[in-house]
Order: structure tokens, then C-alpha cells, then sequence
């Protein structure tokens, strides 16, 4: 789409429905099944009737956001230089980034379609101090399927967002130089690992990591199931000693992060990984890594096989070097769903404190007096550590997991899958309780995935819900009780009559 100076023409490719433009430019996790008109998420690029309880995964896009990307493609259609229009689009929407996660002075924004794509960006970063770089994922079981493929620079998926490749292919100019290890933070049976001993893992896999080798801590601020490590304070004390050597990430892509922790995180020195999909339910493939100032400038031209996954106009203006060495000028698709979350992320901040917090507690309030008498469903209280970088509503509970008993015991991942898609399909006309559509977070198995027997359910409250019902008398009491028991009553229902 680039043209040496002159106009761009506007492609075909904007000229097809905004549905089909918000499933371009990510991987295979954003395409849509015909038979179903959802997702791998079970979510659709269009306005859809259910019950939003999956903000952990992902959100089909509400009204506000909708429409907020339809303004944007008439923008974008009617330019007759799409080239310099979506330069200027997403520069004005790195800058709403910055403005909203009040980001220090100097740091930097960089847009990219998912957050697992973000660590082929960190890996460049780091390799700009070493030769080689080790990642030491914590919670890698916890973050995203393919955050350890991501991190030892082989390809996520078999569609990349410009091209075709087989999930697990070697990234030419990064693979052979990226390596990687997970952290579990829990045991076989799901049950979290003591702090202390995370603790002290962390710290021996990083202290192996040869002189030679660069690397990068991944910090979760909010796994899938809302677990946090490792502490700052760990983080911090191997900074000192490691120095330029280690690069500590915050992956905040739950969203579940106060503004003014991801301020510190990057006063810190540490890169913070956000999307505007998840807590803040935006579109799927709506990502950034947001930079602090000591590693702000251009990283340098990419590697020619990173043209397949990023487009320049993600990068800011400034990065000329590695703008330039992208193939790609520009990605609408991402674009699009960008424009569309931070609507819903400005809405969001946009409502009064104490009403956020009114719906936060309602939420936890109603979850643990529906759930919590059920033969059928157990919730896993969420006990995560008191964590120095999450504070304010980010430290509140927002994902509540659920262990289902079947007839023969807790129902393993396949069968909880089983049911996630029933639940989030209307058979009202077979019997009253299997009526209305609840999105709930995808099952997540707990524990080292080669040998875990432990999986849950997830329902958890997003910005949606809350600026939804942040300004109802009751913040939302009564219909989320509502909601909540006829969600009960279908779980039950299947689970009895082994429907799944
Ligand atoms: C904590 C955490 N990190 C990273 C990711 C990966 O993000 P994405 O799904 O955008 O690739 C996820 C996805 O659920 C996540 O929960």
C-alpha cells in the first residue's frame, strides 16, 4: 500500500463490510466460522445478544464500540490517501493510550493485532544488548496458548496477519537466537504454588541464564485466573544485579491494571504488555506494548519474516528504521478494533470511581451468594498475593473461576469446553432453563499442561458491564442475580442430564 510519495489508492479491501474488515489482520483465533457466525472464542465482529460474562477471553463489540469503528471506516473510505490517514489515525490513538494509562513523559506506544505478538517485539528489544535472550515465562500455563512458541521466536498460528505459515516455524532472524522456559504457578491439581518457592524458581531460572544471553522476565499482573508474580520487589533486586541484562515485561493483557500501576511499572524501567480486548472488551486483536522512555527509540529494521505479522503505522512515527522495514504500511483491520476498544476504555474511565467500585463489589456480592450453594458448581476463590504493581480496582477481583462436578467427578477441559459452547447457545425450545446465550470465559486447564488434570470455567466482569450498570440505582444488583441464577440453572441442567 505504500507508494513512493504520491496518493495511495483506497484498496479493496475497505470497501468490504466493516464485519468482515475487524476479522482482518490478526491470526486464526479472530476468523470467524460461517457454520456458527463465532469465533474460536465463541465472539462475533458484530453486535451480538449475549449474556457478557467472557471479558477474560474475549467480547463481541457492544453499540458504543460498533459504532465508534463504523465512524472510523467511513473516515478511512473517504480518504483518498489511506496511507497518511491511518498514520494519522493511529498516532492519535497512541496518543489516547498514553493520555489514558497516564503514561510518563518520553515513553512510547506500539500497536500490534494480539498480545502474544507483542513478544516477538520484546525479543528485538532485548537482542539489541545480546546475541541471544532467554525468556523466563511466569505463568505460562496462564497466559497465552502460544506465549512460549511467541517467545522462542517461532510462528503462533498458521495464518499470520499479512501471510500463511505453519504454527511452530522458526522466525527466521529471531528463532535462532530466542529461547524460553515457563514458571507454573500452580500444581497438578490446580493448587497454587507458595509464593516463596515461585519465588525462589524465578530467581534460580534467571540466574542460569548464561552472562552472554539477555533476559526476559515475564511479571503477570493478572493471569487468565488472576494470579500475580513474580513480586516487585524480586523483580527490582534482580534488575540491580542483572542490569541492562534483563528486561523485565508486565504483561497486563487481562487489562486488569490501574492506570496509575502501569505509570509505575514503566517509572520502573519495565515494558508493559496491554490489549483493549480483554478487561476492557474491546475486539479481539487490539494490543499494545507500551515502552518507558529508556527504551523508547526505533529498534531498527525488523527481521523480514516480522513483515508478515506487524504493519508500520503500529510504530511510532519517530521509529523510521524500522517503519521502513516493514512490508505492510498499514493494518485497518487493527485499526478498526483499536478505535472500537479505547471507546469502550474512555466510556469506562469516564464512569465515577465509587460507581465502578459499587459494580465490582455487586459483582463479587452476587457471584459468591449464586454459585456459592450449587452441588453442581465451585467457585475457586481467587487468593492471588497482595502484589506492589496492582493496586486500586486492578487488585479487586474481576474473574471468578469455576470447577464443575459432573456425575463422575470435576469435569476435565474437553467436556468443560463442551459446555462453554451449550451455555452460549439458545435451547429455550428443549427446556425452559437450557434458554439465553451466557458468554463466559474459555475453560483454562490449571497447572503444567503436559500433566494437569484441573480445569475450570471462568464468568468474569468487564469495563463493558460496568459502564453498562455503573449508574443503575442498584449497580446492576438486580439483573446481574438475575442473570447469574438462570446461568446457574443451565449449568446444572446440562451437567445433570449430561448434555455436554
Ligand atoms: C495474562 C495473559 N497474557 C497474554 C495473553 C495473550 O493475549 P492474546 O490473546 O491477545 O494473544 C492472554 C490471553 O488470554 C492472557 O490472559
Amino acid at each position: 500500500m505504500s507508494g513512493p510519495g504520491g496518493p495511495v489508492p483506497t484498496p479493496p479491501l475497505l470497501d468490504l463490510p466493516l464485519a468482515h474488515l475487524l476479522q482482518s489482520g490478526g491470526d486464526h483465533r479472530l476468523i470467524v466460522d460461517p457454520a456458527t457466525g463465532v469465533s474460536p472464542y465463541r465472539v462475533a465482529p458484530q453486535i451480538r445478544d449475549s449474556v457478557p460474562l467472557g471479558s477474560c477471553t474475549a467480547s463481541s463489540p457492544s453499540v458504543t464500540a460498533y459504532r465508534a469503528a463504523e465512524k472510523l471506516l467511513s473516515r478511512l473510505q473517504a480518504s483518498s490517501n489511506l496511507a497518511s490517514e491511518s498514520d494519522r489515525v493511529t498516532s492519535s490513538q497512541r496518543e489516547r493510550i498514553q493520555k489514558l494509562f497516564r503514561m510518563p513523559q518520553g515513553s512510547k506506544v506500539i500497536l500490534t493485532p494480539s498480545g502474544t505478538d507483542v513478544i516477538y517485539l520484546v525479543s528485538l528489544i532485548a537482542l539489541r544488548r545480546s546475541e541471544r535472550v532467554h525468556h523466563v515465562i511466569v505463568g505460562a500455563s496462564e497466559l497465552g496458548g502460544g506465549t512460549v512458541l511467541a517467545a522462542q521466536g517461532k510462528a503462533i498460528s498458521d495464518s499470520a496477519p499479512f501471510g500463511s505459515t505453519a504454527v511452530g516455524t522458526p522466525l527466521a532472524g529471531l528463532a535462532e537466537r530466542c529461547t524460553a522456559e515457563p514458571v507454573y504457578l500452580r500444581r497438578d491439581d490446580g493448587a497454587q504454588i507458595d509464593e516463596q518457592v515461585v519465588e525462589e524458581s524465578v530467581s534460580a531460572a534467571v540466574e542460569r541464564v548464561p552472562a552472554s544471553s539477555a533476559v526476559v522476565l515475564h511479571l503477570v499482573a493478572h493471569s487468565k485466573t488472576g494470579l500475580r508474580a513474580p513480586s516487585a520487589d524480586l523483580c527490582e533486586r534482580l534488575s540491580a544485579r542483572l542490569g541492562d541484562r534483563l528486561l523485565v515485561l508486565v504483561d497486563g493483557a487481562q487489562g486488569r491494571l490501574a492506570p496509575r500501576d502501569i505509570r509505575r511499572a514503566l517509572k520502573l524501567g519495565f515494558p508493559v504488555l496491554v490489549t483493549g480486548s480483554k478487561f476492557y472488551s474491546g475486539p479481539p486483536f487490539s494490543s499494545a506494548l507500551l515502552l518507558p522512555e529508556t527504551l523508547s527509540s526505533d529498534i531498527g529494521p525488523l527481521p523480514p519474516s516480522l513483515s508478515d505479522w506487524f504493519s508500520s503505522d503500529g510504530f511510532p512515527t519517530s521509529w523510521e528504521l524500522t517503519r521502513s522495514s516493514l512490508r505492510e504500511q498499514a493494518n485497518p483491520g487493527l485499526a478498526l478494533r483499536w478505535e472500537a476498544a479505547l471507546a469502550e476504555i474512555e466510556r469506562y474511565h469516564n464512569v465515577p470511581s465509587r460507581h465502578r467500585a459499587g459494580v465490582y463489589h455487586t459483582f463479587a456480592g452476587a457471584v459468591h451468594e449464586v454459585f456459592g450453594p450449587s452441588e453442581v458448581l465451585e467457585i475457586d476463590v481467587p487468593m492471588p498475593p497482595v502484589h506492589r504493581l496492582v493496586t486500586a480496582l486492578g487488585a479487586f477481583p474481576s474473574v471468578f473461576c469455576l470447577r464443575i462436578r459432573g456425575n463422575d467427578g470435576f469435569l476435565r477441559k474437553a467436556d468443560l469446553s463442551s459446555l462453554h459452547k451449550l451455555l452460549d447457545t439458545d435451547q429455550g425450545s428443549e427446556h425452559p432453563y437450557l434458554a439465553g446465550r451466557f458468554h463466559l470465559g474459555q475453560p483454562v486447564a490449571l497447572g503444567p499442561p503436559e500433566t494437569t488434570t484441573s480445569a475450570v470455567l471462568r464468568v468474569a466482569l468487564g469495563a463493558r458491564l460496568v459502564s453498562d450498570l455503573g449508574s443503575t440505582p442498584d449497580a446492576g444488583g438486580l439483573w446481574l442475580r438475575q442473570m447469574l441464577w438462570a446461568l446457574r440453572h443451565k449449568v446444572e441442567h446440562i451437567v445433570k442430564q449430561e448434555l455436554f
